[in-house]
Formats: structure tokens, sequence, C-alpha cells
């Protein structure tokens, strides 16, 4: 204001202001009480706000806690009460760390930090809890304002997820020892997508095993490699796939990326793959065990096939008991015992030892040595009969259980034709000194007795000649001695024909045969009936000999035995073969006759003509004569 303004003025001026201020004054007073009512309503208003808050805070599902800057709890969420295990308490007014006197000081760290002005939140935060162990919070915090600004404290909001975080490491965890399961499990794992059938992985054993690179089947349909499997895999993983059912212990078989066979026992089950149908398969791998087991069967066909095919005898029976376990074909056929009678019984049981002591023996023997070699025992059969074996025990380990195993040989058969043959030779021998003897007593008898005829002839002469004038007896008795001479020439003649038939020299095999019969015929009357197609024979002087003494002891049977009436003779020839049938028409010879051991001349007949080569066959039928062929081949 200035000081040159007037007094009316300056009184109007006063009134006025006066007024002004009157009127100010009352405009200050409404203000003012127009404040004091708006701040009663703003009163009233932050009442009801803070009351709800409060309400709000209290039954908030979540943990919140609201503090003032000396982290003084102002307000409290019911549920982080129970959270923290501080239910029925009242924490207002009170320090958070009083409260929770261990608090980390990472964390008040934070509070510091946000009472002046950060907001900060933690997705997973470890902290102990009040009985000691870890748990897990998530939590957030801001500082709250009062209404000029300034921080009056913090809002913490927390959520324990202790519970999340433990499944979801167990879950972490099974994962992580699938992982490892997975890889460090010698058997072969792998997952396969059912949809298309795609691998989505396999393991360390799988690509070891297999030999194939992970990207060569990784991500590719399983079918990928159907070139190396068993057909019936690849039908079987058509199967499995599209009946989707868990398979257990099936057989796979495939061959590995260098040609080796695989064999896998293997079980898969279907799992869930982030929402996508899997196979999981593990896999054994059994190709050693299988191979080692086929080998065996294989071993133990070809073993059954050499045991039961075997034409030697043979069983198997425990040494324990003796029964038997095993008898082959060669057995059953021999002793005539089926294979129920005998597997599970004893010899001694089906009585097949005639002689106790032998078996005795070679028990014995078995027990100091491991085998038993060509041992000599007899063997009874089921129709009683008694058979010779030439028989060898071993001992053989079958699961664990010591066994025998017995090999016989029938030789029955070979001792008697053993017999037989010892037989013929003593007869041989015999024959032989019966002709010495024989022979020795003609020249004694008949050249001896000539001889000393012609010595006593010619010193008679000599006396006569000393003395005689008339010579006639002289020449008598020189004619005599002629005679005499002659008929022993002729002794002579006939002994050394008997001793090898000279005929055959002479004539040669066909003309001495036919002189042979004829001889026969005047001999015995029986009617020779001769038939002949053969002119000239390429035969040894052996085969010749052979054919022609076979003949002499045909006809000496004949003669002996067959009371026949006529003799049919034929000589043919083919072409390589000479032949020679002589066939009569007597009481004929029976089986027995023609198979017994004991018919040496028949034995010896064929053995004459074994050793140059040839056969003789000989047939016969009771009542209808008997017939012997004898077969030589022709010298080349
Ligand atoms: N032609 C035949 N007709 C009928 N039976 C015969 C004939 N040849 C042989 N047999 C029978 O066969 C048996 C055996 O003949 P084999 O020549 O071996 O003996 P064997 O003539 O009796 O005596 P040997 O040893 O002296 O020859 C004879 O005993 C006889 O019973
Ligand atoms: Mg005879």
């Amino acid at each position: 204001m200035s000081p040159g303004m007037g007094m009316k003025r300056i009184s109007s001026i006063a009134a006025q202001s006066k007024l002004t201020t009157e009127l100010s004054r009352l405009q200050e007073l409404n203000r003012l009480k127009a404040a004091a009512e708006e701040r009663k309503r703003v009163e009233e208003a932050v009442k009801t706000n803070e009351a709800l808050l409060r309400l709000f805070i209290k039954h908030t599902p979540a943990a919140i806690a609201m503090f003032d800057t000396n982290m003084r709890y102002l307000q409290v969420s019911d549920r982080f009460l129970t959270d923290y295990d501080l239910e029925g308490q009242d924490l207002i007014g009170k320090s958070h760390y009083v409260v929770f006197p261990h608090l980390p000081d990472r964390w008040k760290e934070v509070h510091r930090r946000i009472l002046t002005g950060a907001v900060e939140r933690c997705e997973e935060d470890p902290y102990t809890t009040s009985d000691g162990s870890t748990g897990w919070l998530q939590w957030e915090s801001l500082p709250w304002r009062k209404g000029n600004g300034e921080i009056g404290g913090l809002i913490l909001f927390t959520q324990v997820i202790t519970g999340r975080k433990r499944s979801e490491e167990a879950l972490r965890a099974s994962e992580e020892r699938f992982a490892k399961i997975f890889n460090l499990t010698p058997f072969r794992m792998g997952i396969l997508r059912i949809r298309d059938g795609v691998v989505l992985e396999v393991n360390d054993a799988w690509i070891r095993d297999t030999g194939f690179a992970r990207d060569e089947i990784i991500n590719q349909p399983i079918f990928t490699l159907s070139s190396v499997m068993a057909d019936s895999l690849v039908e079987q993983l058509h199967q499995v796939l599209t009946t989707q059912n868990p398979a257990l212990d099936l057989e796979v078989r495939f061959k590995s990326k260098d040609g080796r066979e695989v064999i896998a026992n293997t079980s898969a089950v279907i799992i869930d793959l982030d929402g996508e149908p899997c196979y999981l398969w593990a896999a054994n791998d059994i190709t050693e065990r299988k191979h080692a087991e086929e080998a065996l069967r294989a071993s133990e066909s070809r073993f059954s096939i050499a045991f039961n095919s075997n034409p030697m005898l043979a069983t198997i029976s425990m040494l324990e008991g003796g029964r038997f376990l095993a008898v082959n074909d060669s057995f059953i056929s021999l002793t005539g015992y089926s294979r129920a009678e005998a597997v599970g019984h004893t010899a001694l049981e089906l009585n097949l030892w005639p002689n106790p002591e032998v078996r005795r023996k070679v028990m014995e023997k078995l027990k100091r040595e491991k085998r038993v070699r060509d041992f000599e025992a007899g063997i009874r059969l089921k129709n009683g009969e008694e058979r010779m074996l030439l028989l060898s025990v071993e001992k053989i380990e079958l699961d664990g259980q010591v066994c025998l195993l017995h090999v016989a040989n029938d030789v029955t058969l070979r001792n008697r034709a053993e017999e037989a043959l010892r037989a013929l030779s003593a007869r041989l021998r015999s024959a032989r000194e019966e002709e010495g003897t024989r022979i020795a007593r003609e020249i004694h008898d008949e050249l001896g007795g000539a001889l000393t005829g012609l010595k006593w002839d010619l010193e008679r002469i000599n006396t006569m000649l000393a003395t005689a004038t008339d010579f006639s007896d002289v020449h008598k008795r020189i004619d005599s001695m002629t005679t005499t001479i002659e008929a022993t020439i002729n002794t002579v003649r006939r002994i050394a024909s008997e001793l090898r038939p000279g005929v055959l020299d002479d004539l040669g095999l066909v003309a001495a045969i036919e002189w042979q019969v004829q001889q026969f015929q005047a001999r015995t009357g029986l009617k020779c009936h001769w038939t002949n197609t053969v002119n000239e024979l390429e035969l040894d002087r052996e085969k010749a000999t052979a054919v022609f003494r076979i003949l002499q002891e045909i006809l000496t049977n004949v003669l002996r035995h067959a009371q026949a009436a006529n003799l049919y003779v034929k000589l043919s020839r083919t072409k390589h073969h000479f032949e020679l049938e002589v066939k009569d028409d007597g009481r004929g010879i029976t089986r027995n006759q023609r198979m017994n051991s004991r018919s040496l001349g028949l034995l010896g007949m064929k053995e004459r003509a074994l050793l140059v080569g040839g056969e003789v066959r000989i047939t016969g039928k009771e009542g209808h004569g008997t017939t012997v062929l004898v077969r030589v081949a022709l010298s080349a």
C-alpha cells in the first residue's frame, strides 16, 4: 500500500478491509468447517478403508504381512500365521525380527532395500522352518507409502512352496534316476512312439550292443532296421504297435551292424511322454545263453542220433542204484524189452545178467578205473535166450549225476562164425592128415607090394637064368612082371590124379566137369542131364581147381544125402562170370542144414569160392531137391 493515500480512502479502505477481513474470516471459517467436515469424512473413509484393508489382509488366502519402517507388524493375514506356525498369536506391534529371531541377514538386507524404495521378488528361496527343516518360499515385497508419499513400511507377500518344490525335486530326482538307470543299465532300453513307431530314445547299452550309431535309429521309425530283423520280429513289432498291449518276455532276434545274431528277452510297457503314448522297452541279451542252449540241443540231438541209431546196443544207467535212464533201439530189438519196460528199472530187475559174477567183476573194475573195455559178458534176453556181448562201460556225468554208459556188441554170431572157422581149419588139417595117411597106405600097399613082387620076380629070373636050359619059364615071368608094372603105372597115375585132378590140366575145366559127371553117372547110376553153353573159358588154374573141387564135394553130398534120381548140371557164362549149377531132385536140404555152422562140407565149399573171389549159393526145399550155384568171375 502506498503512503500517499487519503484518510477517507484509508478509512474506507480500513472499513472495507475490516469487512474484507471479516468476510475472509467468515470465508476461512466456512472453509475450515468444510475442511473439518471433509477431514472427518475422509477420516471416516480412511477408517472404513483401513478396516476393509485389515479385513482383506486378514482373510486373504495368501500369506501377507504389513510392516512399518521398523519392521513391526501392522497387519498380517491368517494364512501367514498358519504358514509359519504362528496361529493364535497376536503379532501386531511386534518386531518381525523378534518373531523370527533366526532370520537370515540377506533377508534383513532385502527389507532395508525395500524400505528405501526397492521392489523385490524371489521365485524360490530356501529358509529354515520352525522344526529346523528346509522350506521353500516364493515371495514379493514392496514398500507402502503414506499420504505424503513417504515410505511407511513394507508389505510382504509370501507363499510356502515347500510341497511343490519337494514334488518337483522328487520328479527331477526320479527323472534323474530314470536317466541314470536308462543309461547305466546293462540292459538295452529304448523308447518307441506308438503313433508312428518312431524311436525317441535308446540307451548306451543299445548302441554298444547293436553297433548302430545313435542317429541311425533316433527319430527314425523302428522299421528302418527291418533288414536286420528276423521276419518274426517285424511281425511281432507290427502287432505290438497295433494292439498297444504291454509285452512281456518276447524273444527278439536281429542282426547287429557287424552281422552278429543278437537274441534278446524283451519286455515293453506303455508310458506317457508329454501326452504321447510310447513304449518303453528293456531287453536282456540272451544271445550267449541261447546259442549255448542251441548248441546243447544240437549236441543232444547228435548224441541222441548217435545213441539211438547206433547198431551197437547202448544204455545209460545211474551208477547209484543202477536204474536205466535210457536204452537205445538196438537194445530194444536185441533184448525184446520195450523202452517202458527197461527205463526206470535195473539190469537185475530185468534179469539181464545170466552170470552175476561177471557183473560183479565189471563193477569192481569200474571202481578202480574210469572205463571198462571189451569185456565178454553174457546177456539174457526177454525170451530167456542168452547172447554173448562184448561190453564196454564208461563213467559219464549227466546233470551232476555219475552215470554209466554201456555199449555192447552182440558177438554171438561172430563167436559162432569163429567157432565154425576153427572147426573148419581143424577139419582141413585132419583131412590133409587123412589124405596123407591114405596115400601113404596106398603107396605102401599097392606100390610097395608091387615093387616087392617085382624084386622077387627079378631074383627068381636071375636063379632061373643060372641053371635053366629052357627059357619059357623066364618069358612067362617077364610077361607077368610087365603086367604088374602096367598096373603099378596105373596106380601111380590114380594116386597122382587124386592129389591133383590131372584131367583139369589135360582137358580144361569144362571137359573135366563133363568127364567127372559121366564118371559119377557110371559109378552111381544116377541119371545125369548135361547142359553146356560154354565153349571156351578164361579161368586161371586156381579158380578152375576151386570150381572142380566144389563140384566133387557137391556130387559127394548128392550121393550121400539127396536120395535123388536125377541130376541136372548146367554150365553157363555171362559177360564177366562163369556159372555152374548142380540140381538134384532128392529130398532137399533144409534151412537149418544150410545155415548150420557145423555143416563143414558146405562151409568148405563157400570158403573155397570166397578164396578165389567167387560165391556158392545153396537153395533147397524139403522134398523138392537141392540146387547149388557156383559163380566165379572170369579172368580179365
Ligand atoms: N544135395 C543134398 N540133398 C539133401 N541134403 C543135403 C544135400 N547136401 C547137403 N545136405 C545136408 O546138409 C548137411 C551138411 O552138408 P555138409 O556137406 O556140410 O556135411 P556132410 O556132407 O554131412 O559132412 P561132410 O562134412 O563130410 O561133408 C548134410 O548133412 C545133409 O543133411
Ligand atoms: Mg558133405
